[in-house]
């Protein structure tokens, strides 16, 4: 086993536009809590980083869509983001945000130190503007064709499709995202930091230096980067959302979000070290501590390229010793999507799914993609409970734990002399914690899992192969033996089982009397209050260390206490997972109707109550209808109101015939301002909307071919 480090753990900084959804737990956060909570276990030093993106284009656009300010957008989702970790049990030490003060101070500092040291390069260019919106358009307030794979959906800073990392005026047949203009182009100044003078140095310390110990999607795509060219990339933004630009010439602009996101993981750690009364500066500066980032595969060049180019010519930080990027969670055959809600969102889950927060844990790592692109389905997350969680780790616990308490009352018994098989047995598991450390060393958290899983089926085999159950009728003493070892086999699992599985960890300790050590906790989730986690506490006699069960011959004594059985996991039925099928084929449908069609109108400003009761909207029928002569458009109705019969111009008559409405049911703004149309006056209006080909419908939301988000006109 390794000597004890210092390590800086960080995750991706998640965009506080929408909650957390299966693809950021896959790729970031589980396998990045997996080793997190294995090193505290192993008696490392670490800290390990969370925190919300809260700048960046699709926050503002999300803010304008829906008629708020972006702080209001952030304020809502890093509060939804911040408590969905923590009852997923994700064991940062600290969750901070990118609109914090001391985040706000940190970038700002890191842009000036960087700036005085002449890092930057200030041009004036001609970049898209959008005349209409009165605005630049950079990153994702822009749409065009990607010039490297053709794809038509590519973004002003990246292309999803290919994954090339781009600048806005790179694109072909660009298009304003805010009005969907043609932009033109008009001067400003930014700041860029070259990195193509940098090229030797990522050269000699990635594509040399890292070229064993990186995952080979994570090379490969650094390699390719690099093997293109490098170019200067703009670091500052003319938008009003973000951190100023703390220079002069700066005013009005703000830094790219891409530059102050990563150094949020600083921030977070200073906002840490603070509250905990620690040094923060080890953890960023010195040199023997490993600096690893948890990130999603379209990340990578932030992390591996510009990140590092930034913290190298400050000149006071240490560069990251890995990036073990992951590739992407698919759903159900689809790829993951917050604007379709093509998604399992994490606040559902945990509503949904009570207490069963380690049965995702447990099938997302399975099919964890850190190799290539993987699958989730709800087929799948059923079978890994019902056929490996129940069936294999509760089914061997559940024996062992019913059968201590049955013949001994709950007291581990003496065993007698050990045969060959427990010998081996017993020798087996002590081989465990290395294996298990040995792949969540090198980033395979799948491996480590099925290790586990493995130790788990070698005590089921045991207790199938030696049948304590029979023995009992005829051999007490040989049994006793027997359910002493089972008894070492279970309290394994229940320490290994720790980072993968830290709800069932910890009830697996309470049921057999270990103590959890997360009594010792001092890890909070920002904001003061304290959430459990696991710190190894080394003075207490049976809170069992990871290397424990290697190294001690004895794990559980004879003579110890252990509790009442009680269920790890159970069975997932198959209409719960029709019931997700389901959701998922709701979603489908709303966008079939919405995906052809433009994007859903911003929503218009909010109205008072006052205002809303001033409509006086009714259920009316159509009496009649016919053709006003003259007119492509319109139709002259007779309405009964239920008040009145009334007469109402409609300008439906493109989509429906007279015949086809009459005796139609239909909802009647009845007080809106009598209004005189060719000779005929009109004496309210009928709710009608629009379907997916253009057609007006009647208003009746039940309909599947009306989309969410339509106009009601
Ligand atoms: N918000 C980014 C994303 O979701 C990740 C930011 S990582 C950080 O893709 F390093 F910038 F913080
Ligand atoms: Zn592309």
């Amino acid at each position: 086993m390794n000597k004890p480090k210092r390590y800086t753990i960080t995750s991706a900084l998640p965009y506080t536009n929408g909650p957390i959804h299966i693809g950021h737990l896959a790729g970031v956060y589980v396998p990045a809590d997996i080793y997190a909570r294995f090193l505290r276990l192993t008696g490392n030093d670490v800290v390990f980083i969370g925190g919300s993106d809260e700048h960046g284009v699709p926050i503002t656009i999300k803010a304008k869509n829906e008629g708020v300010s972006p702080q209001d957008v952030v304020d809502k989702y890093h509060a939804i983001i911040k408590k969905s970790f923590e009852e997923f049990g994700i064991s940062f030490d600290n969750y901070s945000r990118t609109s914090a003060k001391i985040h706000h101070k940190t970038a700002s500092e890191f842009f000036k130190t960087l700036y005085d040291k002449g890092e930057f390069i200030e041009e004036t260019s001609e970049q898209l503007y959008d005349a209409q919106a009165n605005q630049f358009l950079a990153d994702r307030f822009v749409t065009g064709t990607c010039p490297k794979c053709g794809n038509e959906e590519a973004y002003g800073d990246q292309c999803e499709k290919c994954g090339t990392s781009l600048n806005a005026m790179d694109l072909i047949n660009p298009k304003s995202a805010l009005t969907g203009n043609v932009p033109t182009l008009k001067e400003t100044k930014h700041w860029y930091l070259p990195l193509d003078r940098h090229e030797d140095f990522l050269k000699e310390w990635i594509l040399e230096g890292h070229k064993k110990d990186w995952k080979p999607n994570v090379y490969g795509q650094v390699k390719s980067w690099i093997d293109d060219g490098l170019r200067p990339r703009a670091v500052t933004r003319d938008l009003d959302w973000g951190i100023p630009v703390p220079v002069k010439g700066g005013e009005g602009k703000v830094l790219y979000v891409w530059f102050d996101a990563p150094i949020g993981y600083i921030s977070s750690t200073k906002e840490w070290a603070a509250r905990v009364g620690k040094d923060w500066e080890p953890y960023w500066k010195s040199e023997d501590t490993k600096l690893v980032h948890f990130i999603g595969k379209d990340n990578i060049v932030f992390h591996c390229i510009i990140f590092p180019v930034m913290l190298k010519r400050e000149g006071s930080y240490i560069l990251p010793e890995n990036v073990p990027a992951n590739e992407f969670l698919n759903l159900e055959g689809n790829k993951l999507s917050t604007s379709k809600n093509w998604a399992v969102w994490l606040p559902d889950y945990l509503l949904e799914f009570p207490n069963q927060q380690d049965v995702l844990r447990y099938a997302l790592t399975a099919n964890a993609p850190e190799t290539k692109d993987n699958d989730f389905t709800w087929k799948d997350f059923q079978a890994r409970n019902n056929n490996e969680l129940v069936a294999i780790f509760g089914n061997f616990i559940n024996r062992v734990v019913v059968l201590t308490n049955k013949y001994y009352s709950g007291v581990v018994p003496k065993p007698n002399d050990l045969s060959s098989v427990d010998e081996e047995t017993l020798a087996a598991v002590k081989a465990y914690p290395d294996v298990i450390a040995s792949s969540i060393e090198r980033y395979r958290f799948r491996e480590a899992q099925q290790e586990l899983m493995n130790l788990a089926r070698l005590g089921n085999k045991y207790l199938a192969d030696e049948e304590p159950w029979k023995v009992f009728k005829v051999d007490e003493e040989r049994t006793k033996t027997i359910m002493y070892v089972a008894l070492q086999i279970a309290s394994s699992l229940a320490t290994l089982s720790e980072p993968f599985l830290p709800f069932t960890s910890a009830k697996l300790k309470g049921i057999l009397g270990l103590r959890h050590n997360e009594e010792q906790s001092d890890v909070v989730i920002s904001s003061n209050k304290q959430i459990a986690t696991t710190h190894k506490d080394e003075s207490s006699n049976d809170a069992l260390g990871w290397n424990d069960i290697s190294t001690k011959n004895i794990i559980l004594p004879s003579g110890h206490q252990i509790g009442d059985a009680e269920l790890l996991f159970s069975k997932i039925e198959d209409d719960t997972i029709q019931f997700q099928l389901d959701k998922l084929e709701a979603s489908k449908k709303a966008n079939a109707s919405t995906s052809s069609a433009q994007p859903p109108q911003p929503q218009k400003e909010e109205i008072t109550f006052d205002d809303f009761t001033k409509l006086d909207i009714r259920v009316g029928t159509i009496l009649e209808a016919e053709k006003m002569p003259k007119a492509k458009k319109l139709l002259v109705l007779k309405v009964d109101t239920g008040i009145d019969v009334r007469t109402i111009v409609s300008g439906i008559a493109e989509s429906f015939t007279p015949k086809e409405i009459i005796g139609k049911r239909v909802t009647v703004l009845v007080n809106l301002a009598p209004r005189e149309l060719r000779g005929v006056v009109s004496q309210g209006m009928i709710l009608m909307t629009e379907n997916a080909e253009g057609k007006l419908v009647f208003v009746n939301p039940d309909d599947a071919n009306v989309p969410n988000g339509l106009h009601i006109s």
